[in-house]
C-alpha cells in the first residue's frame, strides 16, 4: 500500500508542477481529482501511512485546537522605518561609515504577515507566525495549504526561511464581493491564517514570498542576492521584482518605478526594503535591539482621499463618554473600505470646524484608525452649519456633562443601556477576562432579551440555557464551550479583572501597576487617594476615579457578588523585572505530568520569565521530564542539558 502512497504523491507532485510552476497542464482536472481522491482514501484507511508531504494536506481539513506557543531559534525581527529621500540618503551615508561603496538589494515590501518555514531532510515540519519575534504561533495546518509554500524542497536539507503570506487584491476584491469584510488584503491574510480549521485557510487562497535566509553560513552562502537564488533554486517562490542595487542613485529610481507603480502589481506593497548585500558587510553592522542595522524599510507616503461627511454621529462608550465620529461616504484608502472617522471630541471638532456635508480629506496609514486630517472650505456650499455638541445621551436621553479639565462628555445615568452593553463588550475582550465567542451582536441580543444586564449575569447564563438553545447560531456544543470559557475566566488575574470593570482611566497598563502594587481587590479597595496616586506612573485623575468607582455601593457589590461567585481576585503574575529561576530560559516540556496539563505548566513557566519549546536543541536551558519521556529527554541527555524531574519543577514553583 505504501507503495501506491508514494506512487499516487508523486503523480500528483508531478502535476502539480506542471500546473503551477510551468503553466503547462499535463492531466485533466477530473484525472487530478481522481488520484487525489484515492489518495485521501488509502490516507484515511491506513492513517499510519500518511507522509507529512502528503499534497492532500493543500486542501485542507485539519482542525486544530488551540495555536500551539513555538520559540524562534533566532529572533525574528522587524525593520526600521524611513519616509522620505532625505532619510534614504542619510541611511546610505550612515552605511557608508562603515563599509567601503556598499552595494544593495531593494525588494518589494510586502503588506503581509511574516512566517518562519522549518525544513527537516526537505519536508516542511513547522510554519510559525512572528508572533513577538521571540514566541509565535505555530500555522502548519494552514501554511500546508499555501500553494507557493512547498511542502518539500528540491534538496533533502535542513533548513529555516522566513517570508511573507499574503492575500493577491483580486482574491481580497472576490471574498469581499462574496460577502465577506476584510478591511484589506493584509487582514484578510492575518485573519486566514488564524483559523483552527486549516479548509477556511486553503479556500483563502493565500500566497507567500520568501525573503530571508536566517542562516547563510550553514549553506556557504555569502551575499544575500545568493541567499535568494539559492532559496529559489529549492523550491521557493521569490520577488522577481527584487534588484541589486550598486548606489544611491539607481536606489532612487528604484523606489520612484515602485512608487508610480504599484498600482498595477497583482498585491499590495507598502515600501520598499533595502538590505546590504554582503552578508559579511551585514554582520559589522549589526543590530539594534529592535531590528538590523543593514536593512531599512522605506514606506510610501499615506493616501489622502477626499469624501463627504454624511453626518456627524455619537456613540456611547463603556464609561459613558460620548465621543463624535464621521459617518462618511464609503471610500476606499490605501486598500482599505473607510465610512467612518473618529472625531475625539467637541474641542476637536470645533478646531478643526467639520461639519455635516463638508468635503473633507482623510488618511490611513497602517494600523491607524483613518483620521480626517482637513476640511475642504472652498468645496462648501451653504448647507454646512457649524458643529454643535448634543446636551442628551443619543441612548437614554438622559443629560450630558462634563468632568474639570477634560474635553469629553459623559452620559450621567450610570446605567445608560449603550454603556452597559460597551461594558459587557469590554469584560469579554482579550486584555480583560479574555472570554471568546461573543461578539458584539451576540451580547446586544443576550442583553435586550434580558439574560446578561452586568458582568455578574456572565456567571449566571448556565439558568438560560435551554432558552439559549432555541437560538439561531447555537447548539449544545457551542453553548458549552461559552459556558466554558466564561467558567474559566474566573481564574483570571486581578489586573484583567480590574482592566474589566471599564473604571474611567483604568487601561491595561494602569490596571497592570495598580493590580501587582497591591495584589489583591481588597487591599485595592481600602487604599487612600494618596496611596493609589503616589505610585509611579499612575497620578491623581486615575487614583480619583478608582477612589470614585469604589465608593459607588453598586461596585462594591458587585465585586462581593462576583468574589462569591468564585472570580478571583488576586494578582497571579510575577514582575516582569523579579527574577525567577525562570526568567529567559527556554524550556522543554516531555513525557506525562501528573500534577498539570501541559498548557498549565506552560502558563506557570511564562508568568515566571520563562518560555515554552517544543523541541530540544543546544539553545534549550531546562528539559521537564515527566513519565514516560521518550526521544526528548535522550537528546537532551546526549546534549548534556539540564533536566529537572515533575519533583524539582513544583519545587522550583513553589519558590515564588
Ligand atoms: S526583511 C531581518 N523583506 O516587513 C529581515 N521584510 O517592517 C527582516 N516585509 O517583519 C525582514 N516584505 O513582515 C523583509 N522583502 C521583505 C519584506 C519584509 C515585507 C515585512 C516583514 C517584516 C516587516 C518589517
Amino acid at each position: 500500500m505504501k507503495q501506491r502512497i508514494d506512487e499516487l504523491i508523486e503523480i500528483i507532485n508531478e502535476a502539480n508542477r506542471n500546473y503551477y510552476t510551468l503553466d503547462k497542464p499535463t492531466i485533466t482536472d477530473q484525472e487530478y481529482d481522481r488520484y487525489m481522491e484515492e489518495l485521501i482514501r488509502l490516507e484515511t484507511k491506513y492513517p499510519d501511512l500518511k507522509r507529512i508531504d502528503s499534497p492532500t494536506s493543500r486542501v485542507g481539513g485539519q482542525i486544530i485546537d488551540s495555536f500551539k506557543k513555538v520559540t524562534h531559534e533566532k529572533t525574528m525581527l522587524s525593520l526600521g522605518d524611513i519616509f522620505n529621500s532625505d532619510e534614504i540618503i542619510s541611511f546610505d551615508e550612515k552605511i557608508k561609515k562603515t563599509i567601503k561603496n556598499p552595494k544593495y538589494i531593494a525588494e518589494l515590501k510586502m503588506d503581509g504577515l511574516s512566517v518562519s518555514l522549518i525544513y527537516k531532510d526537505g519536508k516542511l515540519i513547522r510554519a510559525a507566525t512572528r508572533g513577538d519575534g521571540r514566541i509565535g504561533e505555530d500555522i502548519t495546518h494552514n501554511a500546508k495549504t499555501i500553494k507557493d509554500i512547498p511542502l518539500t524542497i528540491n534538496k533533502p536539507i535542513d533548513i529555516e526561511v522566513r517570508g511573507e503570506i499574503y492575500m493577491k487584491k483580486s482574491i481580497f476584491n472576490k471574498l469581499n464581493e462574496e460577502g465577506a469584510n476584510f478591511a484589506n488584503p493584509r487582514n484578510a491574510a492575518a485573519g486566514s491564517v488564524r483559523q483552527l480549521d486549516s479548509k477556511v485557510a486553503a479556500k483563502r487562497k493565500l500566497s507567500c514570498f520568501i525573503y530571508h535566509l536566517p542562516n547563510p553560513e550553514d549553506y556557504g552562502i555569502y551575499t544575500h542576492e545568493n541567499a535568494l537564488k539559492f532559496m529559489r533554486e529549492l523550491g521557493f517562490k521569490i520577488n522577481p521584482n527584487n534588484k541589486k542595487i550598486n548606489d544611491i542613485n539607481e536606489l532612487m529610481d528604484y523606489i520612484d518605478y515602485w512608487t508610480n507603480n504599484r498600482p498595477d502589481l497583482p498585491y499590495e506593497i507598502d515600501g520598499i526594503v533595502i538590505k546590504v548585500n554582503d552578508l559579511n558587510d551585514q554582520e559589522k553592522l549589526g543590530f539594534t535591539a529592535r531590528s538590523p542595522k543593514w536593512a531599512i524599510a522605506y514606506k510610501f507616503p499615506p493616501e489622502l482621499v477626499l469624501t463627504r461627511v454624511k453626518k456627524i454621529v455619537f456613540t456611547v462608550g463603556r464609561t459613558g463618554q460620548v465621543t463624535p465620529s464621521a459617518d462618511l461616504e464609503p471610500v476606499r484608502v490605501s486598500g482599505s473600505l473607510i465610512s467612518r472617522a473618529t472625531l475625539h471630541n467637541e474641542d476637536y471638532v470645533k478646531e478643526k470646524d467639520i461639519r455635516e456635508r463638508d468635503i473633507v480629506s482623510i488618511k490611513k496609514a497602517g494600523d491607524v484608525i483613518p483620521e480626517i486630517v482637513k476640511v475642504i472650505k472652498e468645496r462648501r456650499d451653504g448647507t454646512q452649519k457649524p458643529f454643535e455638541m448634543i446636551k442628551k445621551c443619543p441612548m437614554c436621553k438622559s443629560d450630558l456633562s462634563k468632568k474639570e479639565n477634560e474635553s469629553a462628555y459623559y452620559c450621567n445615568n450610570n446605567s445608560c443601556p449603550s454603556r452597559e452593553q460597551e461594558k459587557l463588550i469590554h469584560y469579554t475582550s482579550r486584555a480583560a477576562m479574555n472570554i471568546t465567542g461573543f461578539g458584539e451582536a451576540i451580547i446586544e441580543d443576550f442583553y435586550n432579551r434580558g439574560y446578561l444586564k452586568s458582568v455578574l449575569d456572565f456567571y449566571h447564563l448556565d439558568k438560560y440555557r435551554e432558552e439559549l438553545m432555541e437560538l439561531e447560531g447555537f447548539g449544545n456544543k457551542s453553548i458549552t464551550k461559552l459556558l466554558n470559557e466564561i467558567e474559566n475566566s474566573k481564574k483570571a488575574s486581578l489586573e484583567r479583572l480590574l482592566f474589566g470593570l471599564s473604571i474611567r482611566h483604568v487601561g491595561t497598563k494602569t490596571a497592570d501597576i495598580i493590580s501587582n502594587h497591591f495584589k489583591n481587590m481588597n487591599n485595592i479597595m481600602n487604599a487612600k487617594l494618596d496611596e493609589i496616586a503616589e505610585i509611579k506612573d499612575i497620578g491623581p485623575k486615575i487614583a480619583k476615579s478608582i477612589i470614585e468607582y469604589f465608593e459607588d455601593e453598586n461596585n462594591k457589590n458587585l465585586i462581593e457578588s462576583l468574589k462569591n461567585e468564585g472570580v478571583n481576585m488576586t494578582y497571579l503574575k510575577q514582575k516582569a523585572t523579579d527574577q525567577t529561576i525562570f526568567t529567559d530560559k527556554t524550556f522543554v516540556l516531555t513525557g506525562s505530568l501528573k500534577t498539570y496539563t501541559r498548557s498549565e505548566a506552560k502558563d506557570k513557566i511564562e508568568t515566571l520569565g520563562g518560555s515554552v519549546s517544543s523541541s530540544v536543541s543546544k539553545k534549550t536551558s531546562v528539559v521537564i521530564a515527566g513519565e514516560e519521556a521518550g526521544t526528548k529527554l535522550k537528546k537532551a541527555q546526549d546534549l548534556e542539558l539540564t533536566i529537572w524531574t515533575e519533583e524539582e519543577f513544583i519545587n522550583n514553583l513553589s519558590k515564588y
